[in-house]
């Protein structure tokens, strides 16, 4: 795991620095919460918020959503002590935060993991942001959470994407991205939505950021696999 999820501060610091950019805060106030459409949810509609970190995506939701039940789910201690300490912070009663690696999270467990009564619950929509490009089997992991996600349930894939292979986007991607963060920003997992589900969408925006281009974007599909 990458140093710097062991200190949830510092991590949550980077993070608002970047979101106080203002193509960023545009594209997250604008486009990322439009396309997660969370008025379409039902009431008591079960939210997937996957390798949630401090949980910044998943506690909004469920602020803006009190009628739905909310699960950030992570492999680390540390960004989920953080997770919790918001969730008192903001008086919240509709968010759990559960350490476990998605894998140990089956369509068997998740009423239990969650603390939901219904024993035949799934996720109504999942949400991963800057989640799959941290982790080396994304594509593993994206096959084994469509069995969690209940048909005509939807997926949001949020992340950074560098689109040049420019001299300064490689040493940024190896020397930031890979060393801080974990991550390969090479790497294009909104392909796994485009090519599975239905209703595909995908608007972007670009970003300089430390002088190097960014593409932000947000991912959305609608899942037709009956679990
Ligand atoms: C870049 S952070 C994203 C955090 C948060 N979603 C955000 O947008 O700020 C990536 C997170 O993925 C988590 N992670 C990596 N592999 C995981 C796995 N197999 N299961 C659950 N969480 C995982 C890490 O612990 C880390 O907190």
């Amino acid at each position: 795991m990458s140093l710097i999820y062991k200190f949830p501060k510092l991590y949550d610091w980077v993070v608002e620095d970047m979101l106080n950019h203002p193509d960023m805060k545009d594209f997250y106030d604008n486009v990322f919460y439009d396309m997660l459409q969370l008025d379409k949810l039902q009431e008591g509609s079960l939210v997937l918020d996957l390798a949630c970190g401090t949980g910044l995506v998943g506690l909004d939701i469920a602020e803006r959503r009190p009628d739905v039940h909310v699960v950030g789910l992570d492999i680390s201690d540390s960004v989920l002590e953080q997770a919790r300490h918001y969730v008192h912070e903001r008086q919240l009663k509709n968010i759990v935060f559960v350490k476990k690696d998605i894998f140990a999270l089956t369509s068997e467990n998740i009423s239990e993991v969650c603390g939901i009564k219904d024993n035949r619950a799934l996720f109504d929509m999942i949400v991963c942001s800057h989640g799959y490009t941290a982790m080396k089997n994304y594509e593993v992991v994206f096959e084994h959470t469509l069995s969690l996600l209940r048909k005509n349930g939807c997926y949001i894939i949020m992340d950074i994407y560098f689109p040049e292979r420019s001299l300064k986007t490689r040493l940024a991607n190896k020397l930031i991205a890979q060393k801080l963060f974990g991550a390969d920003q090479f790497r294009k997992p909104w392909l796994l939505l485009k090519d599975r589900f239905i209703d595909f969408k995908m608007p972007e925006t670009h970003v300089k950021y430390f002088s190097i281009s960014n593409m932000l974007y947000v991912a959305r599909g609608v899942n037709q696999q009956e679990n």
